[in-house]
This record gives structure tokens, C-alpha cells and sequence, in this order.
């Protein structure tokens, strides 16, 4: 048969278009990333991230509530302590911003998952991830200090915990630590292959966890590699993660294809700030259609196989999706 083969005849309606749609974005695979502060009734904005607070607890709890209320499926807490040092020693601190806002948000917003950041970077002065000795970071103390910080966040009810500092060794050292007190059912979301990037920029005015000197490139992974990810993912896995995270996200659409693909495990992708700030730029600017890119990268990122997106735009997609759904 010679017949002119025609694609686009299954393109031809929104109900055909739906019929064959391969990808799907939905609310509930959506995490939104909140910024917990010291203080009540505090709501600062960050100026690189339009849109984006950092939130005292009060706060924090209220928005958690709108974000499952526009369908979030979870939160991802990030914590401003009152006070930092040389370790860190603010990040296991049980009244510490983000265990308070674990506790207040299990309480008040039920079926809402939270999902805690375990990292040092926030909380030491030198702004590095963690414990140093002169200029270089100490891997086995780090992980000590983490285990710590992911016991408080699980005290406190947190569901998931996500270790993203990048330290060897330290996802089997959480998930031993958990369950050697009782949590052995708060699941581990490894940020497996954290790549050292540029686009964390307006993350660190948010978190305030800029690095005083030098850079993290002894720890995250270096841009150029691809089958250094795969061995990462599968060593967190090895070492008992449940799910694990690619980040940022569209630069390494092909590695969060290939960690899906290789390791069939559940496959997180962090749409980071800099990557958020560029479509709010261009879209105050006018060059771009926010609602329509924004849309277009979530969906990108599922199609490269992510099951989870986290996303500063969690709440704005959860909204327009349901706009949508008839
Ligand atoms: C480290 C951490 C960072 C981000 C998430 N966890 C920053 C870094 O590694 O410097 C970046 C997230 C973003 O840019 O949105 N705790």
C-alpha cells in the first residue's frame, strides 16, 4: 500500500491529542521547596526567586496548607537557624526551624508528605556543607553530624528524609541510624547525582548558604559526567535509598533519563532556583509565555522519566492543572 502516511490526523482535536498523550503531569508528583525562618508572621521575599519567601514557621504551616490544598503532593523544608557555627550544630537542634515546622505541619495538614533537606550548608557559618579542616571538607565527621540532623528531622515526623550534601557513605549511615531507633518507615530521598552547578545561584541568597571561599566541586559531581551518575544512584540504592533525586534538572534531562532506565527505581528531578529565575526573568521581561514554559519544562522532565518534580512553580502547576482537568 502507497498511501501518504498523515501523523497529524492524530492531532487533529483535543480529545484525539488527549487520547494519545504519552505524558502526564500531575499535582501529586509535585514537591514544593519552602525556606523555614526564625520568628512569627514573617513572609521576606527572596529577591532572585519572584515568588519565593523565606517563612517563619507560622507561616511555613499556612502555606503548606495552600499547597495541598492546590494538590501538592509534598513539601521539602529548608531551614534559616538564628544562629550558626563552625559544624553546624543548629541542623540537629530539636527546636530548630525545620523540626518545629515538621511537627506543626504533620499536625495541621493531613495527607501532605513532608520531606526534609538533611545538609550542613545552611547551618555552618563557613557555609559549606561540612566540617572542615582548613579549606578541605571531612567526609566520615560530616556524616556523623548528618545522621544526626536526618534522627531530629524523623523525631520531629518528617516522612522522607533527603540528604543532599553529597557525602560518601552517608546514605547507609541514616538508614541504619533510623532504624536502629524505631523509624525504620521514613523512606530516604537521596540527592544520588547532585551535579556542581552554576544554577544553585539564587538558591543561596534564599537558604543563605553561600560558601565563604572556594566552591563544592570536592563533593558534587562534575558537569561532564554521565556514567559517574549511575554509579552514584546505585550506590545510594545499594546503601538503602528509596528514591533517588537527579539535580538540577533540564541540563541533565539525559542522566535523569538514564538513571530511570538503568536503575527502575523511583527517579526525583529538582527543577533548581536557577533554573526557576531564568523563566521569571524572561517572562517579566516579556519574552516568554510564564504559564505555557513553565508547563513545557515540568512536562519535559516527566518525559525524561523523573516520577517526582520538585519545583518552586509546584503550587502555580498544581493550580493551572486543575484549571485544566475537567
Ligand atoms: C544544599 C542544597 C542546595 C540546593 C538544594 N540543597 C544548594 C547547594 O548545593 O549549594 C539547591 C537548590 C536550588 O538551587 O534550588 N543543601
Amino acid at each position: 500500500m502507497n498511501l501518504p502516511r498523515r501523523p497529524r490526523r492524530l492531532r487533529r482535536t483535543p480529545a484525539m491529542r488527549a487520547l494519545v498523550r504519552e505524558t502526564r503531569l500531575s499535582a501529586d508528583q509535585l514537591v514544593y521547596p519552602l525556606f523555614v525562618c526564625e520568628g512569627t508572621g514573617v513572609r521576606r521575599a527572596v529577591s532572585s526567586m519572584p515568588g519565593v519567601f523565606q517563612l517563619s514557621v507560622d507561616e511555613a504551616v499556612r502555606e503548606a496548607a495552600a499547597a495541598r490544598a492546590d494538590g501538592v503532593g509534598a513539601v521539602l523544608l529548608f531551614g534559616l537557624p538564628a544562629g550558626k557555627d563552625a559544624e553546624g550544630s543548629a541542623a540537629w537542634d530539636p527546636q530548630g526551624p525545620v523540626p518545629r515546622a515538621v511537627r506543626a505541619i504533620v499536625a495541621d495538614v493531613p495527607d501532605l508528605m513532608v520531606v526534609t533537606d538533611v545538609c550542613l550548608c545552611e547551618y555552618t557559618e563557613h557555609g559549606h556543607c561540612g566540617l572542615l579542616d582548613g579549606e578541605r571538607i571531612l567526609n566520615d565527621p560530616t556524616v556523623e553530624r548528618l545522621v544526626r540532623s536526618a534522627i531530629v528531622h524523623a523525631e520531629a515526623g518528617a516522612h522522607v528524609v533527603a540528604p543532599s550534601d553529597m557525602m560518601d557513605g552517608r546514605v547507609a549511615a541514616i538508614r541504619q541510624a533510623l532504624d536502629g531507633r524505631g523509624f525504620e518507615d521514613v523512606a530516604i530521598l537521596s540527592y544520588a547525582v547532585k551535579y556542581c552547578s552554576a544554577f544553585y545561584g539564587p538558591f543561596r541568597e534564599a537558604a543563605d548558604s553561600a560558601p565563604k571561599f572556594g566552591d563544592r566541586r570536592s563533593h558534587q559531581m562534575d558537569p561532564a559526567n554521565s556514567d559517574e551518575a549511575l554509579r552514584e544512584a546505585a550506590l545510594d540504592v545499594e546503601e538503602g535509598a528509596d528514591m533517588v533525586m537527579v539535580k538540577p534538572a533540564v541540563p541533565y534531562l539525559d542522566i535523569v533519563s538514564r538513571v530511570k532506565r538503568e536503575l527502575r527505581v523511583p527517579t526525583a528531578a529538582y527543577h533548581v532556583s536557577g533554573e526557576y529565575a531564568m523563566l521569571k526573568a524572561a517572562a517579566a521581561n516579556g519574552w516568554l509565555d510564564e504559564t505555557r514554559a513553565m508547563l513545557e519544562t515540568l512536562l519535559s522532565i516527566r518525559r525524561a522519566g523523573a516520577d517526582i518534580i520538585v519545583t518552586y512553580y509546584a503550587r502555580d502547576a498544581a493550580r493551572i492543572l486543575r484549571a485544566q482537568t475537567p
